[in-house]
């Protein structure tokens, strides 16, 4: 302490630039269990048995490594000290309470890192004030739903992770919000395979064929499809959903199964009986991509058979008018006849009988 008040006297009295005294306060302000490095401008408080964001921390840290702590909550403006972050890690910390403007201000930062938490849900505005998010990490939680309005602003975003959570359900328009996703994991979740998931299926073909890379999505539920990775399922085995979608409240048993051709045919009784909405949701799909692709191959192979038939039809045509003229000019007795001009006879008889 005594050695960074003495470089700050003398900083002071040489009237060194003021980078230079940015850069000892840099070292000096150093909060008590953390390293910082002020050639990268990184601040190392990893594995310190921190309980909450430790204060003092240098407001031009622009990498902030907070993980392998027991930090169970950010409040409002947690960040407010270090405005330029770019890097933010919490992960394997004790999260489960983010209030929604925990992360405002944080107009720069790129890369976060919320893994190995006890999430259970997000706010809808959480990520709202990050412009330039680019990978959000939130794999390792409890989060059994992800609201659409989270994505409104992940524009920039290139890498998303949810893997190990519950979620049993992903909102299209939520993956809508996200036109430079590059990478998107997902595995190990919950994933109910009805037709609300249709639309992730969908939506995931389109990516793999333009080189996104994911994970896989392995069906936790119904019974019929458990353990089955959802890309491999055909679409013609989704039925489409009844109502509009009730993401929340309904329980795994209460639904019908009758639309996966399943065994389970037997209950539509209970379903028309029970004091519980009939749950299977969802304005029926768009026409479906197989179907359309069926019925172009279907004209397109029409069109060819047609074409080689009638083609074969002309020939067979010009080959019979010709001969028929070739006998005829030779029992008219006129041998001198080209056949060249017989042709051209063949020709005229087949122009007068089309006309
Ligand atoms: C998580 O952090 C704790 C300390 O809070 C540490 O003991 C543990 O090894 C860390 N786990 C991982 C996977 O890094
Ligand atoms: C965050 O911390 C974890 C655990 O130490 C580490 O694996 C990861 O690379 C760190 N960085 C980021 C950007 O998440
Ligand atoms: C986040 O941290 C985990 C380790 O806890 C690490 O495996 C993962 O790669 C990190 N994610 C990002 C985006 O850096
Ligand atoms: C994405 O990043 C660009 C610049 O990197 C920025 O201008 C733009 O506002 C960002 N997108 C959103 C939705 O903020």
């Amino acid at each position: 302490m005594l050695a960074c008040g003495k470089s700050a006297m003398k900083g002071l009295l040489l009237l060194l630039f003021s980078s230079t005294i940015f850069l000892l306060q840099g070292v000096c302000d150093c909060p008590e269990k953390c390293f910082c490095h002020p050639s990268s401008n990184s601040v190392d408080c990893s594995s310190q048995g921190l309980a909450e964001i430790p204060p003092n921390l240098p407001p031009q840290t622009l990498i902030l490594h907070l993980q392998n702590n027991q930090i169970h909550q950010l409040s409002a403006l947690a960040f407010r000290s270090v405005p330029r972050l770019i890097i933010l890690n919490l992960s394997n910390n004790s999260l489960s309470n983010l209030a929604p403007e925990a992360f405002k201000g944080l107009q720069d930062l790129q890369v976060l890192n919320l893994t190995q938490n006890s999430l259970l849900s997000l706010e809808n505005r959480l990520f709202h004030a990050l412009p330039q998010l680019r990978e959000l990490d939130l794999s390792s939680n409890n989060i059994s739903y992800l609201p659409a309005s989270l994505g409104k602003p992940w524009e920039n975003l290139t890498m998303l992770a949810v893997q190990q959570n519950q979620l049993q359900h992903l909102d299209r328009e939520l993956l809508e919000f996200m036109p430079r996703v590059k990478q998107l994991l997902l595995k190990d979740n919950i994933w109910k395979c009805n037709c609300h998931l249709l639309g992730l299926k969908l939506w995931l073909e389109k990516f793999i064929y333009e080189g996104g890379i994911t994970d896989g999505v392995i069906c936790g539920s119904p019974d019929t499809w458990k353990g089955k990775n959802l890309l491999i399922i055909p679409h013609e085995l989704y039925q489409p959903c009844a109502l509009p979608s009730l993401d929340l409240g309904y329980s795994q048993n209460q639904q019908p199964n009758s639309a996966y051709g399943g065994e389970d045919t037997k209950l539509p009784e209970n379903h028309n009986s029970g004091h519980h909405i009939p749950l299977e949701c969802e304005a029926k799909p768009k026409p479906r991509p197989a179907n359309l692709r069926h019925a172009m191959a279907t004209v397109v192979i029409t069109g060819v058979v047609c074409g080689i038939v009638c083609l074969m039809m002309l020939a067979a045509a010009i080959y019979g008018c010709t001969y028929a003229a070739i006998t005829a000019q030779y029992h008219d007795g006129s041998l001198a006849q080209t056949s060249e001009s017989g042709k051209t006879g063949g020709k005229e008889m087949l122009e007068s009988s089309t006309a």
